[in-house]
Formats: structure tokens, C-alpha cells, sequence
């Protein structure tokens, strides 16, 4: 049966004109049988040409090319097959117009084969995109400019101080080598100044090496099967006279449950637990310092080791806890010359525990002291020992710390502050 003619009431073809978009309905063949003037002005050649008895696929293609000026025969072939073959299959397609925008255009079925297409224009959405793409690329090649100037100043850190240790070095053995020969006391005592400042340095470039090693990704934890008791009683042994020095009393206590020998870097746990220890003992003018070691068993059998380090000195205040564990941060301009230090430590000391499965966190009420707790992962030893097997252990109560915890180190205070 033939199809009935379409008739446009009035008000349909007002409300066809108030369309913001553009639409047709045409016959099976693409004969348009009515159509908006938003279509028209977007598409003129190919009503036109349509007028002048081109068949549909013919329109298409003079229309894209009026809308294309500058587009090769392949490319406006291209586009003309996409539309009729979107004439069939209904999928929307996007092509650009004759009045210079870009539309999507959709075609649906109606009965007798007929279609309703509508052009909806999409310039302005495309714009948009183009231009976050534009801003994503132009902030994907700032960061990997910035990413590239980091890795070059770490690398050029790590070499400098690499380069400097070696002379370093040497300069420390020949002190070291003329400080053991006979010396008139100022001659001593200037060589002592020699090695003195010369260790001083040599821990900051230690310090500078770690921080551009970590920033570039290379620096790497080996564990190895370790007394834990044992390095924390060389610890405290190595702390306890500079504590006793400054007058202040220090403990190191763990707890009974510790596992005595567990997996994990004992140099790295030794340097962290050194700065952490180093800064109590800088920064308490009066009272102790305790160190108080203990673990959790974790479900894959490794034991979250935990490391409190307490001291009873200046605190630190909220702003600056804020920004702690930021490479170079000191609480004030006068704590470098005062205490010397260059605010390496700390943030050293939370990556290492990072990459050893921890971290590193401060807690401190200004006035009242500081607690720095570090926490590393320790693996399950192949050997097993209790702690009661330890040679030379000497059980006793911990000041300041938990019931069942054991007195590795106590230094009573020798000449206090207070
Ligand atoms: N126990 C503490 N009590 C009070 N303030 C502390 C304590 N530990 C750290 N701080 C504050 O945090 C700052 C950063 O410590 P960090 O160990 O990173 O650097 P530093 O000791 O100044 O220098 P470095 O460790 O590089 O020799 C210190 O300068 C100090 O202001
Ligand atoms: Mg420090």
C-alpha cells in the first residue's frame, strides 16, 4: 500500500520551527518530505541538489563537500559513506555543515520505511573537549618537565655527594692517622676539630645521598635475619652516654613478646631509630628519654615492629608537626644554630620505615615532650629463640613503659639540667 502524503498541521510546522535543532523526514530513499530551516541552513547544497534530481548518496556527497572546502576526494567519500550507511543502521554520525558547525546527525525509522533525522549542533561541546585536551597535554608535558628537572637535580645530588665523600674520606683517615701520633695539646685539639667537622659532614652528604636516592626511586631495604634485642641494646648503649651527658636519665625497654630475631635492614632500622633518639636527646633540656620496643603479629606472620621514642623535652607545636617529615623542616630559623641539624632527619627516617612496610609518626603536646613512634614490618625468622635465651640479659622493670616490658639500658642522669 502506498504511504499517505504527510500532512504539517500549523502548529506543527511552527513547533518544527522553534526547534533549536535541525530536522527532516524523508522517504525511504532519502527524498525529504518536510524539513526545518535550521536543517535547510545547515545543509542548502544538499536540498539543492536533491532539487536539481541528484539521488540521496549524490546530495550527501556535494553537500559535505560545500561544508568541506579544503577535504580531499578520499576524505569527503569518506564522510558520504559513513552518512548513508548511518541512514540505514540509525547510529548517529558526526559531519561538519555549509554554515560552519559541526552537528550529529541521527536518523530514525519510521513506518513505510520513512525516516525522521535530526542534526543537533555539537561545536561548542567539541571546542570544550579540544581545549581540556589541549590544557591535559600542555599539564602532562609541565610534569613530566618538573619530573625530569627533579630526577636531573637528585641524580646531580647524588653524584656530588658520592663525589665529595671520596676525598672526604681521605681527608678523615689522614686526621684520624695524625690525631693517634704525638702532638703538642693545641695540635690535638685542632685535629680533633679536623674530625669533628669532618664527621659532621660526612653524615650530612650520607644524608643528602639517601634523600636523592629515595626521591629517585633507588633506594632499596635488604632484610636480613637479625637479634633485635641485641641491635636495640647496641642502641642504647651507643645513646645512653651522650643522654648521660646532657643529663638526662634514658631507658630502653622492650617488650617480653618481642620476637628476638626477626627478618628485616638492621642498618636501616639502626640509622632511623638513631635519628629519631638524636633528636630526643637535642631537643630535652631536662627529665629522659625512653625507648620502648614492641610488636604485633600480623595475620601473614610477619610482626608489625613498633618503636616509641619519648622524651620529656620542648614538644613541638601543632603548625609544625603539620610539616614535620618535610625534607629540611625545622621548627624555627634559630633551631639550625642551635642545635645545628639541617631537618634531613625525620623525613629520612618516615621514608625508610615507608619502604621497610611502616611508617614514622609524631605526637607531642608543646611543653610536655615529644613521642615519635617507628613502625617496620619484621619477618618470621627461620630461627627460633625466646628471649629468656639471650646470654647476659638482665630482666628488670622498665620505667615509663608497659607492664612485661624488660630494662635493656638504664642511664640514671648525671649532672642535671634542672
Ligand atoms: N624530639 C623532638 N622534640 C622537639 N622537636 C623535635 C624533635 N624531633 C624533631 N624535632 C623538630 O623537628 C625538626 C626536624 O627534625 P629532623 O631530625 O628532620 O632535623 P634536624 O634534627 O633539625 O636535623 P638533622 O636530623 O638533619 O641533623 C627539628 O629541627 C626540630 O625542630
Ligand atoms: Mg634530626
Amino acid at each position: 500500500m502506498e504511504p499517505a502524503a504527510i500532512e504539517v498541521s500549523p502548529i506543527m510546522q511552527d513547533a518544527l520551527e522553534a526547534l533549536p535543532d535541525g530536522f527532516m523526514i524523508c522517504e525511504a530513499d532519502g527524498k525529504p518530505i518536510v524539513a526545518n530551516s535550521v536543517s535547510r541552513r545547515r545543509f542548502p547544497t544538499f536540498y539543492a541538489a536533491l532539487d536539481c534530481g541528484l539521488d540521496f548518496k549524490g546530495a550527501i556527497a556535494v553537500s559535505v563537500a560545500a561544508a568541506w572546502p579544503g577535504a580531499s576526494r578520499e576524505q569527503i567519500e569518506q564522510v558520504t559513506a559513513g552518512l548513508t550507511s548511518k541512514f540505514q543502521t540509525g547510529e548517529p554520525y558526526e559531519t561538519p555543515t555549509e554554515d560552519g558547525c559541526i552537528v550529529r546527525v541521527s536518523f530514525r525509522s519510521m513506518p513505510h520505511g520513512r525516516k525522521a533525522a535530526t542534526s543537533v549542533d555539537i561545536t561548542e561541546l567539541r571546542a570544550k573537549e579540544k581545549e581540556l585536551r589541549r590544557a591535559h597535554e600542555a599539564a602532562v608535558e609541565s610534569e613530566n618537565l618538573a619530573l625530569a628537572a627533579s630526577t636531573a637535580k637528585s641524580a646531580f645530588l647524588a653524584n656530588m655527594s658520592h663525589e665529595i665523600r671520596t676525598p672526604l674520606n681521605g681527608i678523615l683517615g689522614m686526621a684520624q692517622v695524625l690525631a693517634m701520633g704525638p702532638l703538642a695539646p693545641e695540635q690535638s685539639e685542632q685535629v680533633s676539630t679536623i674530625l669533628d667537622s669532618g664527621r659532621h659532614l660526612l653524615a650530612l652528604l650520607t644524608d643528602i645521598l639517601d634523600i636523592s636516592k629515595i626521591e629517585a626511586g633507588k633506594l632499596t631495604v635488604t632484610p636480613i635475619e637479625t637479634d633485635i634485642i641485641d641491635l636495640l641494646e647496641r642502641v642504647g648503649q651507643l645513646w645512653a652516654p651522650k643522654a648521660q651527658e646532657a643529663g638526662l636519665q634514658f631507658h630502653v625497654c622492650v617488650d617480653a613478646a618481642l620476637p628476638p630475631v626477626l627478618n628485616f635492614d638492621a642498618g636501616r632500622v639502626r640509622q632511623c631509630l638513631g635519628n629519631l633518639i638524636s633528636n630526643a636527646i637535642k631537643f630535652t633540656a631536662r627529665g629522659h628519654v625512653v625507648v620502648y620496643a614492641s610488636s604485633v603479629r600480623q595475620s601473614s606472620g610477619d610482626h608489625l615492629v613498633k618503636i616509641r621514642v619519648a622524651d620529656t623535652g620542648a614538644g613541638i607545636n601543632e603548625e609544625t608537626l603539620q610539616r614535620l617529615f618535610r625534607p629540611f623542616t625545622q621548627a624555627d630559623d634559630t633551631t639550625a644554630r642551635t642545635y645545628g641539624g639541617t631537618g634531613l632527619g625525620l623525613s629520612i627516617t618516615r621514608k625508610l620505615a615507608e619502604l621497610m612496610g611502616g611508617t614514622t609518626t609524631a605526637t607531642s603536646q608543646p611543653g610536655c615532650g615529644s613521642e615519635f613512634v617507628l613502625t617496620f614490618l619484621g619477618g618470621e625468622a627461620a630461627t627460633k629463640r625466646s628471649s629468656d635465651e639471650r646470654e647476659g640479659s638482665d630482666p628488670g622493670h622498665c620505667p615509663s613503659a608497659e607492664r612485661g616490658s624488660i630494662l635493656m639500658v638504664g642511664a640514671p642522669r648525671r649532672s642535671p639540667k634542672d
